[in-house]
């Protein structure tokens, strides 16, 4: 079992809460772009202060590769903190050593302290047992509230806590899960779940999990192709995963016995390339040469019937180049549909990464049951993978 926050002893001790505060920043204004990872964790963040403990938040920005690299320092998140906050972050430019330990040790009470990239030191990604240790020897109490970097046995993540007295579970973690875990087990039907960007190799597990549990899969993004290429219909330039056909090819048997119906785009938004202010055109047959960048007005409405029907929804990945506005419709048609689902009552949940963005890009992001802080995580969850971020905490 996990432990919650509410469940741990935290009043005046010493409390290191690893947060996922990996947020894009600005490369010009080294300003958070999107905040949305660190109004996640605000709870946890919030509810530590008012128990009066002395907290110490980590967290790792980009990939650094374990070099420091001023550009991912995570004091820009520390600004954008100390604002939600209302009250002063501490930064310290480092996440071990003296000048840490110094200022952990002149931590008061409801004080909070964010330590500098923990992945500027290569010893966090390799999980390394000293340099564990000296995260450890920082606190008292252990909160993972860092659902994003569950699946990652690092040293703050897995290394770190076994060495701490006390470890549970933030608010985050505990949102996540909640709304993660009936997506494996008991979710009610209609079920669908809606799969697109790049590449099928990323979604392959997570298909063969939700196989025996959905009633359609409808696909969209660059993966359609692949798919299409696999029922043998001619899609042009488009981007298709050669080495993947047979993958898909096996999937889309499998669904057939499974009686999974798997909806793949019947038309197409094409291009002569990814660019913005290229000529489009709508096709149902891609023709040579063009490359299927969204998918078409049909498409969209054949999915948005769907969508709308449902009452489990589970999307992950873009329909098309959302990022370009000539390839964004689809994109956006999935997301509306999604929110009109929930006001009908159905439970709508959004994987992490791209779909999350292109979500809060649209400003609907409140308007679905949850959109997951994770994209790797909440992937590597579905697939039903033991997480060595939540292992670590079930005592
Ligand atoms: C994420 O952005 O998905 C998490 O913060 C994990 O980041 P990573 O893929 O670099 O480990």
């Amino acid at each position: 079992m996990i432990r919650s926050i509410e469940q741990l002893e935290i009043a005046q001790k010493r409390l290191f809460i690893r947060v996922d505060f990996n947020v894009p920043l600005d490369k010009k204004t080294r300003q958070v772009k999107d905040d949305a990872r660190i109004r996640a964790a605000l709870p946890t963040i919030k509810y530590a202060i008012a128990k009066k403990a002395r907290v110490i938040l980590a967290s790792h920005l980009g990939r650094p590769d374990g070099k420091v690299a001023p550009e991912m320092s995570l004091e820009p998140a520390g600004a954008r903190l100390s604002q939600l906050l209302g009250q002063d972050v501490i930064f310290a430019d480092d996440c071990v050593g003296d000048g840490v330990k110094k200022l952990v040790g002149e931590l008061r009470e409801g004080q909070v302290l964010l330590l500098e990239n923990l992945r500027f030191h290569p010893e966090e990604e390799a999980n390394d047992d000293a340099f564990a240790r000296e995260l450890a020897a920082l606190c008292d109490v252990y909160v993972d509230d860092a659902f994003g970097t569950v699946h990652r046995a690092h040293a703050s993540t897995v290394g770190m806590v076994k060495h701490v007295p006390q470890r549970g579970a933030g608010f985050l973690v505990a949102a996540e899960l909640k709304h993660l875990q009936p997506l494996l087990k008991g979710a009610a039907k209609p079920y669908l779940a809606i799969l697109g960007g790049a590449k099928v190799s990323d979604k392959i597990k997570v298909i063969d999990q939700l196989m025996g549990k959905v009633d359609a899969l409808l696909i969209g993004g660059a993966m359609a192709y692949t798919f299409l290429s696999a029922r043998g219909v001619p899609v042009g330039a488009s981007r298709v995963e050669k080495d993947k056909i047979d993958v898909a090819r096996r999937i889309l048997e499998r669904a057939g016995q499974s009686r999974v119906e798997v909806l793949l785009p019947s038309d197409h938004v094409v291009a002569n390339e990814p660019k913005a202010g290229v000529a489009t055109r709508t096709v149902t047959q891609i023709p040579d040469g063009m490359l299927g960048l969204d998918i078409g007005p049909m498409a969209r409405e054949q999915y948005r019937q769907r969508i709308i029907g449902a009452r489990t929804v589970f999307w992950n990945g873009p329909m098309g180049m959302f990022e370009i506005p000539e390839f964004a419709p689809g994109t956006r048609a999935v997301a509306e549909a999604l929110a009109e689902a929930t006001k009908r009552g159905a439970r709508t949940v959004v994987g992490g990464g791209d779909s999350a963005a292109a979500i809060a890009e649209m400003g609907l992001e409140d308007k679905v049951t949850h959109v997951s802080t994770g994209g790797g995580a909440s992937l590597e969850f579905l697939e039903g993978r033991d997480l060595p971020g939540l292992k670590v905490l079930d005592e």
